[in-house]
């Protein structure tokens, strides 16, 4: 079995700060921008999710964060939808890690993991495709058993949990689900690291939810984004990613 995880990294996901932007339609605020103030306040990484219907990251932003990210050594981590479209440019734009993950048009965010035992072929070859590539590649999951292994199967070297139903049950007040979400993790937890996975975790993450998910031993890295970016509004995005920083540190800390 696989050691737990030593140190539990963050990626930053800067899509809304695009989404602002593509509000009005204009070049500000700026992805890029976001992204340099995300690595210069400690991210470990940068994640950025190109939609089919380009809602707010868009091709040129990946070319400009792709590049930001060599230049300044950190991963890029690019999530897309199972299409030939999306892995195509995956495949271009040789990211450090590609992160899979179910779309909607109609969501108005990404809802639920995906589905790996049910699209197994295509999940399988877009892995294998991206994997040739040279990416890292990770599937976005619900903390079930089966869907675990099908994400073993399929060759992922990582899985992320997807921790939305947990921070939606903290955000409601009902801790009876949450404490049962949040053993549903804990478990897949284990079961993915015991089959070699690196496991990450994400979605919906707050300042009340971080740290009994940072706590999670296994899990090795964070992808935060929507948070943050509201939160930066009114402390400033390196405040903020600061303050998320040392709640994850602390959590890690207590549950050693
Ligand atoms: N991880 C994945 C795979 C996601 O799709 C998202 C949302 O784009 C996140 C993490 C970040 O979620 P949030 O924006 O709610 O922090």
């Amino acid at each position: 079995m696989t050691a737990p995880a030593p140190r539990l990294r963050l990626g930053v996901n800067i899509d809304h700060v695009a989404t602002i932007r593509n509000a009005r339609g204009e070049d500000y605020p700026e992805p890029l921008r976001a992204a340099e103030l995300a690595i210069a306040a400690g991210a470990d990484g940068i994640t950025a999710h190109l939609r089919e219907d380009r809602r707010h990251i868009s091709d040129a932003d990946i070319v400009a964060l792709a590049d930001l990210c060599r230049r300044r050594g950190r991963p890029l981590n690019l999530e897309l939808a199972v299409t030939p479209e999306m892995v195509d440019i995956a495949v271009a734009r040789r990211p450090h890690a590609a992160c899979l993950v179910p779309e909607r048009r109609e969501e108005v965010t990404t809802e639920g993991g995906l589905d790996v035992i049910k699209g197994f072929p295509a999940v399988s070859a877009a892995t294998h495709r991206l994997r040739e590539a040279g990416a890292r590649v990770s599937l976005f999951v619900e903390a079930s058993h089966g869907q675990i292994s099908a994400c073993a199967d399929a060759g992922a070297a990582v899985i992320e949990l997807h921790t939305g139903a947990y921070c939606e049950a903290v955000r409601h007040g009902d801790d009876a689900r949450a404490g049962r979400e949040l053993e549903r993790l804990k478990t897949a937890a284990v079961q993915a690291l015991g089959l070699g996975l690196e496991v990450h975790a994400g979605h919906g993450i707050d300042y009340a939810t971080v740290k009994p998910v940072a706590a999670i031993a296994q899990v090795a890295e964070l992808n935060i984004g929507h948070f943050l970016i509201g939160e930066a509004v009114f402390v400033g995005l390196q405040a903020a990613i600061a303050q998320m920083r040392t709640l994850m540190d602390a959590a890690r800390l207590e549950a050693a």
